[in-house]
Order: C-alpha cells, then sequence, then structure tokens
C-alpha cells in the first residue's frame, strides 16, 4: 500500500500498517521529509513513532518517495493522509491537498486499485473525491473511493492506530469493505470493532466525535465559571459527575480548553459545511462551545492580571508549557501560547518553557522570551502560569523554584499540580474554577478600563 502525506497522520499510519505487516511507501511532496524518514528520523514529537519508523525501515517493509507515478506503481490501496487546514481567512476546509493528489495519482493507474481517504473532510468530500477520481483515471481501470476516518490523538499516535476503539468504514461495494477488512485484519482478530457505513455517515464520525469531545470540554469549563460564581469546585464537581458511568471521566478536566491542529479547526469547518447544508440551527451550539473555550484562555489572562495588581506593564510573568497538550511539541492554536501572547501585548515580560516546544513555539512566536529549564523560565517571576500539563511540571518541589521567584504566587490552569504541596511551600495557589485559600474570585474576563466597565484584552 501506499501513504499518501507524510504528516502526523501518514507517518504514523504508514509506520503502523507496516507493523501489522503491510509493504508500505509513504508519498510526501517534500524532498526533506523524504529523506529525513528514510533514515528513520521524525520531524516532530510523538513517542514510539521514530523507533517505529526505523525498524520498518530497516525491515525493508517501510520506505518513502516523493514521486507518485511510483505510488501509483507500488500500490494496491493508497491511503489519502494529507492535511484539510482551514482555508486562509475562512472556516471552511481546505481541500486543496486532496485534490491535487488525487489528480497526481489517478492518471498513473493501471491495475485495480482502491484509493482509501483518511483526512478529516467536511460531509459530502468523498462523494465529490469519487466522482473526481472516476473522471481522471484510466477509463479501462477500476478505481474505487472508501472513506476511513482516522481517530488518533497526538502523544499517543502509534498506540492509537494499532488498538484503535473502532474502524469505520464508508463504502459503496462490498468488495471494498472486504480489501479493507484484509488490510485490517490483524486489528479485527484482536476484537476491534469494524463498521461499515455509508459515505456521509463516516465522514460524520469523525466530525461528531471531535464536536463531542469539544462540547464536553466545553461544558465543563462553563461549569467553572458557576462555580467562580458561587464558590463551588469544578475539580470536585467533575470528579463527582464522573461515577455517573453515562457521563464518564475522561474529557471532563477544565482549565485552559482544547487547542492543537484539529478540535478547533475541525469544530469550525463543521459550523461552516453545517450552515451551507441549511442545518445552522442544529449547529447553533458549537459556536457556543467555540466561545466558551475562548473564554477560558481570556479568564486565564485575566485573573493573571488580577494577580499581578491590575495591569502587566513591567510585570515577569512565566509561562510553564507552549505545546497544546503535553507529549507533543505542536503548538498550532496553542492555550498555553494564546495566554503568553495576550500577556506579552499588554506589556508583560513573558518568559515560556516547554519540554518539548521551545523551538516550535520561537518559530511562530519569536516575540517572546524562552528558557532552556522551567526553574530559569521562572526567575524574578511575579506570577506563575502552569498551561500545559506536563509530567516535568508536577514533578518540580515547589520549595526550589520557589527561591527563583520574586513572589510566589502560581495559577494553574491545567489544574494538576498539587495545591498543598505548593501552599506548604508558601505558594499563593489559584486555579480556574477552585475556590482560593484566600477568599478572592477570579474576576471577570476583560481589562477595567476608566470608567469601571470591562473590554476586551488588546489584541483580542
Ligand atoms: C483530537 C481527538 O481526540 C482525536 O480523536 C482526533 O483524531 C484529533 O483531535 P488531539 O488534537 O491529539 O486529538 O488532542 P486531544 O487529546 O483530543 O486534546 C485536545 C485538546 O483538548 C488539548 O488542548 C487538551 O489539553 C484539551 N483537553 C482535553 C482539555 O482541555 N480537557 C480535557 O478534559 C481533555
Amino acid at each position: 500500500m501506499t501513504v499518501l502525506g507524510t504528516g502526523y497522520l501518514g507517518a504514523t499510519h504508514a509506520a503502523c500498517m507496516a507493523e501489522i505487516g503491510h509493504e508500505v511507501l509513504g508519498v510526501d511532496g517534500n524532498p526533506e521529509k523524504v529523506l529525513s524518514l528514510a533514515a528513520g528520523k521524525v520531524p516532530f514529537y510523538e513517542p514510539g513513532l521514530a523507533a517505529l519508523i526505523a525498524r520498518h525501515v530497516a525491515s525493508g517493509r517501510l520506505s518513502f518517495t516523493q514521486s507518485l507515478p511510483e505510488a501509483a506503481e507500488f500500490g494496491d490501496a493508497h491511503f489519502l493522509c494529507v492535511g484539510t487546514p482551514s482555508r486562509e481567512g475562512s472556516d471552511e476546509a481546505d481541500l486543496r491537498y486532496l485534490h491535487s493528489v488525487i489528480d497526481g495519482i489517478a492518471p498513473h493507474l493501471r491495475r485495480p486499485t482502491l484509493v482509501v481517504g483518511k483526512s478529516t473532510v467536511p460531509v459530502g468530500t468523498a462523494a465529490q473525491l469519487a466522482g473526481r477520481l472516476h473522471e481522471i483515471a484510466p477509463a479501462s481501470v477500476e478505481v474505487e473511493l472508501v472513506w476511513n476516518p482516522e481517530f488518533l490523538r497526538e502523544g499517543h499516535a502509534v498506540e492509537d492506530t494499532l488498538n484503535p476503539d473502532r474502524i469505520v468504514v464508508g463504502a459503496q461495494s462490498e468488495a471494498a469493505e472486504l480489501s479493507l477488512r484484509s488490510v485490517y485484519a490483524p486489528l479485527i482478530e484482536k476484537g476491534i470493532p469494524f463498521l461499515t457505513t455509508d459515505f456521509s455517515t463516516a465522514e460524520l464520525v469523525k466530525v461528531a466525535a471531535n464536536a463531542f469531545l469539544s462540547t464536553k470540554i466545553s461544558f465543563i469549563n462553563a461549569m467553572a465559571e458557576v462555580c467562580e460564581a458561587t464558590g463551588a469546585d469544578v475539580w470536585q464537581l467533575a470528579a463527582a459527575l464522573s461515577y455517573d458511568s453515562r457521563i464518564g471521566a475522561r474529557f471532563l478536566s477544565p482549565g485552559l480548553g482544547f487547542g492543537g491542529g484539529c478540535l478547533p479547526k475541525d469544530l469550525r469547518a463543521f459550523v461552516s459545511r453545517g450552515k451551507e447544508l441549511g442545518v445552522d440551527r442544529a449547529l447553533e451550539f458549537l459556536r457556543s462551545v467555540d466561545e466558551i473555550n475562548t473564554r477560558s484562555r481570556l479568564r486565564m489572562v485575566s485573573l493573571a492580571r488580577q494577580q499581578c495588581g491590575g495591569s502587566f506593564s513591567g510585570k515577569r510573568v512565566t509561562v510553564w508549557g507552549a505545546a497544546f497538550k503535553p507529549d507533543s511539541d505542536d503548538v498550532r492554536d496553542s492555550p498555553a501560547l494564546f495566554v503568553a501572547e495576550s500577556i506579552q501585548s499588554e506589556g508583560g515580560k513573558v518568559v515560556v518553557y516547554d519540554p518539548k516546544a521551545n523551538d516550535n513555539a520561537r518559530k511562530e512566536h519569536p516575540n517572546l522570551q524562552y528558557a532552556q529549564d522551567a526553574i530559569e523560565a521562572a526567575e524574578n517571576a511575579h506570577v506563575l502560569l502552569h498551561a500545559t500539563e506536563w509530567k516535568e511540571f508536577r514533578e518540580i518541589d515547589p520549595n526550589v523554584v520557589g527561591e527563583i521567584v520574586d513572589v510566589r504566587r502560581v495559577i494553574d490552569g491545567r489544574g494538576t499540580l498539587d495545591p498543598e504541596s505548593w501552599r506548604a511551600a508558601g505558594w499563593e495557589y489559584f486555579a480556574p474554577g477552585k475556590p482560593t485559600s484566600t477568599g478572592i474570585r477570579p474576576c471577570a474576563v476583560g481589562v477595567t478600563n476608566q470608567e469601571g466597565h470591562t473590554e476586551p484584552p488588546k489584541g483580542m
């Protein structure tokens, strides 16, 4: 098989398909990426992936190329794993990479072939691409498209691909379904559910799953706002809710909310597609999900500002974390960097440290200052913000970091530090949706203007 596009999804899929016994050719238009993957190097941080790629490059089951004609010659099945970012200046998904890869490979197909879409797409795309494929592929060749969405999480990509919760396949013929069953046979044998649907349902499973997960996170963050208004504790609330098996415990961690290359963009693309389909009322609530998420970030900025005496001007603020979540170096739409940028734009002197994402953050946000380690980042800090919940931060002794800061004051934006040990070390500890020992409550989002009204912070 071939894997077209070797970004996060494609590189992981290629390595995992080699792991379950297939001969895999990864294809990418970027020559540097092809060279580095062929040398067993992964251009992003994903636990276990580099080792798996190196193992199968060495075993001969995995190789890489730039050439689409070579890919057409090599594969019985071609997996489409290219990105579908937001279109510039819009929430809609940009399908140009999917189109270009189909246009590039289809004319070279010479034997019966399966084309398998894995990228996250607006509902209706698969039917459109199937038409395009048949138009471009030589008339004498039997080519069929199936849609097989991918649900992997960054930081757990290998594990999620080898042990997915389910395999969903949108297929138009039994033969296509059977081909995919044979591709995934080692997983199906382990008891992983295999669901066959039509195209639209398969496409929707992915966007609906991401919309549901986003809704869960924003729900608990909305509850954090209610807790702040009432003195209740959102962490205790979430724990108590989680005992109801209908609700469950996962994706109910309050704090800075969701970021990354998937949930925010997929949520907006879904709303945008809903509008085109005339079901905007049905998806209206997802706009609130998005707004609550943005507010979670703004509330952190607001709480930090309050702790800096109402203004960041001349204040040193440490931000622990830059990746959108731990075990990743991905800084796309990172809540941590949103907060860092907002504070800096209000005159704060922000120092950021992330165990893996400093370099990527520096490329995207060169105006922020970066430290080599967590303790150095906290030097002379007026307030310390915990924005990405790396294990490394939980393991830091608050007494040690207390020696270097100006003021022992921490805002735990992910709620995963131990409040007791930080307070025992003389720190004032705050977390969104958690009552504070000092009785100070987080204030409303925004900056207080001269008239005493709140306005959104500058640059928002
Ligand atoms: C997500 C989906 O989980 C995955 O199925 C899909 O294929 C791609 O999008 P990913 O972007 O890797 O995966 O991250 P995920 O683990 O879902 O976390 C997304 C964001 O939500 C992170 O910023 C995380 O910090 C935040 N989050 C998660 C919370 O704020 N609270 C939670 O309880 C869970």
